[in-house]
């Protein structure tokens, strides 16, 4: 019969857990991969044992500093992109839900992916890529989408807007990365024809018969999102039928939806 075994007190288990501690040691990783991130300085590179940078043969390390900070640009602004587009997915409302809530759940994926490749490069780059949330309200230049429950002419017309920024910055910044990098350039090429294809499934939800959109030369989110509600062909029946007193109502009705204050402009980095 085994003999019963005593109890452990304090002392003899915290030997043990310091025993434990002191032979995994030699098992910890190096100092330098156990650095924190610099939230304000995302071009922080990773080194080899030897303190030498690690990024691909064939780009010096001016070249790949110089690509991650564009990157981590984009990085800011494909993150924000898809919880913007949740946003939307969850609180769009009226005739037409069930197609724009679909279709957004396409261009969230697409956009995660793009987040990951540009992610992925940074780090390919010897970059260290931050896509932590607090780190990303910082590093924008842009406020939340200012919508709540819309129609979906209005989140569209808004979305257009946010499409129209992002897809300029990275025209932008495939450009730069021309220059420097033509992989690097390869992979922003592919993802602004994404975008743009997005913007395309977009705007053909809020374009007149004419081809207009219906969210006119609207410069801002919030204008853009006010014309369109506004010109929606809804709107126009309830109008034409009396339903509502008159066009200010469905603006004024919209603009109850509207939480926060206007977005000043559009969500270029
Ligand atoms: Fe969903």
């Amino acid at each position: 019969m085994p003999a019963p075994s005593k109890p452990i007190s304090a002392d003899s288990s915290r030997r043990w857990f310091l025993s434990v501690k002191s032979r995994l040691r030699h098992l910890r990783s190096p100092r330098s991969s156990l650095l924190p991130i610099d939230h304000h300085h995302p071009r922080e590179w990773s080194h080899d044992n030897h303190g030498t940078p690690l990024h691909p043969s064939g780009i010096t390390e001016a070249t790949a500093t110089e690509l991650n900070e564009i990157l981590q640009q984009r990085l800011v602004s494909l993150v924000d992109l898809r919880l913007t587009l949740k946003h939307i997915h969850w609180n769009v409302v009226g005739p037409g839900f069930m197609a724009v809530h679909e279709m957004l759940d396409d261009h969230v994926e697409g956009t995660r992916a793009a987040a990951d490749e540009v992610a992925e490069r940074i780090a390919t780059l010897g970059g260290i890529p931050n896509g932590l949330p607090g780190f990303l309200t910082t590093a924008r230049t842009w406020d939340d989408c200012s919508l709540g429950r819309g129609v979906v002419e209005a989140h569209l017309g808004a979305l257009d807007k946010v499409y129209d920024g992002v897809i300029a910055d990275h025209r932008a910044a495939a450009e730069a990365a021309a220059k420097v990098d033509p992989v690097t350039e390869d992979m922003l090429i592919a993802q602004t024809g994404k975008l743009e294809l997005y913007q395309w499934f977009v705007r053909a939800h809020i374009e007149n018969t004419s081809g207009e959109l219906m969210s006119g030369d609207a410069r801002t989110e919030i204008e853009a999102a006010a014309a369109a509600a506004t010109a929606s062909p809804m709107a126009k029946r309830s109008h034409s039928r009396s339903l509502s007193p008159s066009l200010t109502h469905t603006r004024r009705r919209f603009e109850a939806c509207v939480i926060g204050h206007p977005s000043p402009g559009g969500r270029s980095a």
